[in-house]
This record gives structure tokens, C-alpha cells and sequence, in this order.
């Protein structure tokens, strides 16, 4: 059966972490609704999506994003406006142990969107065709690592991918370029620096930190710490991304950041204090003392930070919630939700490591 609406979007990884806080923002507060493909990975979790459980404007497929049948069967059956592509592997230290899954879900899981994205675009009637947009939610490890004094990456910056997961996004977002060029696609590319918030898994940084000093256990800070990232809410991510999808221009890459650059680790120790006054406990003590300074990831990146005055001047956004609130927010919803943190803890990269590669 062929089910028409204009307003159906296809958004694909809506129940990783930024996936589901895009699609629970979207269904709570705009019309329409959502197809939402995702394979279930190790980091898909349909509980993430359970405020909207029965929501008949939000419709879950299980599948893969490289598989050609399914979603040429999918653009066809509910013909949606927009596809917007969050599915990928996406946590650096799984991709220095297994990058062929990366360049399998990230590139060509990407390439087959784009692809049958074009087959059914240019089958539409002219007014949904000039409509129709195809964006790809990236990231800004796409450009490499900046030096202390160098300027935050623009969208001009040079791609310079070091870690395979970054590389594998690099490669998905030339694709995209390409069909835009040579196919005339209407595409668009979002940018992003590192996000935090409910629903990340604890094999981040920020979620792993938070669980562990909760219990009293170590906190592996690789390297020296001086690493930088510029932390954004994952909030403020989704709401760029819908800018993005609303005004952005088609062939267009625009950068979402936080204007927030942190050390690791200062990051951690904003932690460990906030949680010693929200769940002071005599028994661990000041957290701070559980820090550990473990072996650095190799090729590990110095510094991320972007410069967001493109989507700020052109469309209007910007990162709304500022750091102290987000991380507190973040905290007592980690805090709250101790079904999810046990189902989500088996999860962890610690875990898979040692299952797969052994006590390393
Ligand atoms: P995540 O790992 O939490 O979620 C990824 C989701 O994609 C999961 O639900 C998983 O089941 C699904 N998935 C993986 N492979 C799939 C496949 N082949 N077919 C269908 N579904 C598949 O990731 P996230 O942190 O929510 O990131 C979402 C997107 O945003 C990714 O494209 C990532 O590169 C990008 N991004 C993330 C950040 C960040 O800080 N987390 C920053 C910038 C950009
Ligand atoms: P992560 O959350 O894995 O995101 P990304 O690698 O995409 O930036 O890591 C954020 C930063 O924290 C990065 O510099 C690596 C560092 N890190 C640690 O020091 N210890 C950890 O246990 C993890 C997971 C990350």
C-alpha cells in the first residue's frame, strides 16, 4: 500500500542517542511523522523512545541502512520529504579495533541513501521534487585536529580525517557532496562538535565518567587530559538540525558547535565536584582522587572546536543551553534513570573489548 503524506520525514538511527532525542523533540513538538529506520546495534536502544510508545505518527523499522531493497521499499511506500541520515557507528575507540563495520554502516550504508534518495527524487512531481531534502548529519572529526592558537574549524576548513570513524564520516560526506554535484540532489551537511546529554551511551566520555565517579570507580583519562572538545547539548544539536532542514540551502554544509571548549580533564573534575554535592558519599569521598591517567588512543586528536557563525548568521540558531546547566541536567537524568544506565551499562566499549579482544 502506498501511504501519501507530505509531511512524513524518513530519519534513520533514531534510536541511538541523538537519533531518539531528535525524534522524541520531533514528535512531541511538530507535526508530521516520522519513519524511523535503525538497525538496533549494540547502540540502538527502543527505550530510549518509550515517551512515544504507540505514537501512531511514529513508525519503527528494523533494518539497515545498506540494505538496498529495504530502503527503496520504504521511500516508496510512505514517500517522505526528507531523509535525514543519523545511522552510523560512531564511537572512535571501537573504530581503531574493528573499522571495517564503520566503513560498511557509515559509507556505504550512506551511499545507498543517497542513492536510492535519487532514484525516487527525480520520480516526484516537480513541486515535491524542488522540496525534497537529503541531509547527512556528520561531524566535525571530519576535520582533523587543530593546534592551540589555530582558529575554530569553519566549513571551509581542510578535511583531514585521523581516526578511522572520522575518516568513514569524511568519505560519507564527500559522497553526499558528489550527488549534489553531479546529480543535482538536494542535500545538506551538518557538522557537528561533541555532543552530551540523556541517552548516551557509557562508553563516551562524559556518560562513563559520570557512572563511574557515581560508584566510586576509576576514571580512565587518557593521555594527559589536555585534550580539548567543544561540548554541545544534545538538545541544541537536534534543534540546528531541524534549521538546518527548514531554511538550509541545498548543496550547503553548515557546522553546529557549543562555543564550548573543554579540557578532558577539567571536564571530569566539573563532575566529580557536581556529583560530590548532589550525591556526596563518605564511603568514595572527593571524586576527584579516582581520576587515573590511563594509555593515550593512539592518533588521538588534540583539539576539536567550531566556529558556528554561518548557521548562526544565516538561520538563526544558536547553542541555547549553556554548559553548567546541560552537564547538571545531564547528571540527574543519568541520576534518574538507573533502568536504562543497568541496561545500557553490558553495552560499554570496556566490555566489548574484552569480550572481543581479551584482557587488554
Ligand atoms: P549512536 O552510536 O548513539 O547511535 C547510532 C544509531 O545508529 C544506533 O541506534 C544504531 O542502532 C544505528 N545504526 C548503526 N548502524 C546502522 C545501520 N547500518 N543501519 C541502521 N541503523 C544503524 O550515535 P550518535 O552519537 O547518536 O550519533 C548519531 C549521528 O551523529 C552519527 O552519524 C554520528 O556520526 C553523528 N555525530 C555524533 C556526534 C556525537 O557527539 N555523538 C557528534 C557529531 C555527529
Ligand atoms: P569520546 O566521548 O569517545 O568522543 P570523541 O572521541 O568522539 O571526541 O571522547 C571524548 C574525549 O575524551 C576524547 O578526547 C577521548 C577522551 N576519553 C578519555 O579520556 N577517557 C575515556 O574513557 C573516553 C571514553 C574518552
Amino acid at each position: 500500500m502506498t501511504i501519501e503524506s507530505t509531511d512524513t520525514i524518513l530519519v534513520t538511527g533514531g534510536a541511538g542517542f541523538i537519533g531518539s532525542n531528535f525524534v522524541l523533540g520531533w514528535i512531541e513538538n511538530l507535526p508530521g511523522r516520522i519513519i524511523n529506520l535503525d538497525k538496533l546495534t549494540y547502540a540502538g536502544n527502543l527505550h530510549n523512545l518509550d515517551a512515544i510508545a504507540g505514537n501512531s505518527r511514529h513508525i519503527f523499522i528494523r533494518g539497515d541502512i545498506c540494505n538496498p531493497d529495504l530502503v527503496e521499499e520504504l521511500l516508496e511506500s510512505y514517500h517522505p520529504r526528507a531523509v535525514v541520515n543519523l545511522a552510523a557507528e560512531s564511537h572512535v575507540d571501537r573504530s581503531i579495533h574493528q573499522p571495517d563495520e564503520f566503513a560498511r554502516a557509515n559509507v556505504q550504508g550512506t551511499l545507498n541513501l543517497l542513492e536510492k534518495s535519487r532514484r525516487y527524487w527525480r520520480k516526484l512531481s516537480p513541486s515535491r521534487r524542488s522540496g525534497f531534502r537529503f541531509l547527512q548529519v556528520s561531524s566535525d572529526e571530519v576535520y582533523g585536529s587543530l593546534g592551540p592558537r589555530e582558529q575554530p574549524f569553519s566549513e571551509t576548513a581542510a578535511v583531514a580525517p585521523n581516526s578511522p570513524y572520522a575518516a568513514s564520516k569524511a568519505a560519507a560526506d564527500h559522497f553526499v557532496r558528489a550527488w549534489h554535484h553531479t546529480y543535482g540532489l538536494p542535500t545538506l551537511t551538518t557538522n557537528c562538535s561533541n555532543n552530551y546529554g540523556p541517552f548516551q551511551l557509557p562508553e563516551k566520555l562524559i556518560p562513563l565518567m559520570i557512572l563511574n565517579a557515581l560508584e566510586g570507580r576509576p576514571l580512565p583519562v587518557y593521555g594527559d587530559g589536555e585534550n580539548i572538545r567543544d561540548w554541545i547539548y544534545v538538545l541544541d544539536h537536534c534543534e540546528g538540525i531541524r534549521a538546518v532542514l527548514r531554511n538550509g540551502l541545498p548543496g550547503e554544509t553548515y557546522n553546529i558547535g557549543g562555543r564550548n571548549e573543554r579540557k578532558n580533564i577539567d571536564l571530569v573534575a566539573i563532575i566529580c565536584d557536581y556529583l560530590d554535592e548532589l550525591r556526596p558519599d563518605p564511603s568514595i569521598g572527593r571524586r576527584k582522587r579516582l581520576i587515573e591517567f590511563v594509555t593515550d588512543r593512539p592518533g588521538h586528536d588534540r583539539r576539536y572546536a567550531i566556529n558556528s557563525s554561518k548557521i548562526e548568521n544565516a538561520l538563526g540558531w544558536k547553542p541555547r543551553t549553556p554548559f553548567e546547566e546541560g552537564i547538571r541536567k545531564t547528571i540527574a537524568w543519568y541520576l534518574a534513570n538507573d533502568q536504562w544506565v543497568e541496561k545500557a551499562r553490558g553495552s560499554g566499549y570496556r566490555e566489548w573489548l574484552e569480550l572481543n579482544y581479551g584482557n587488554r
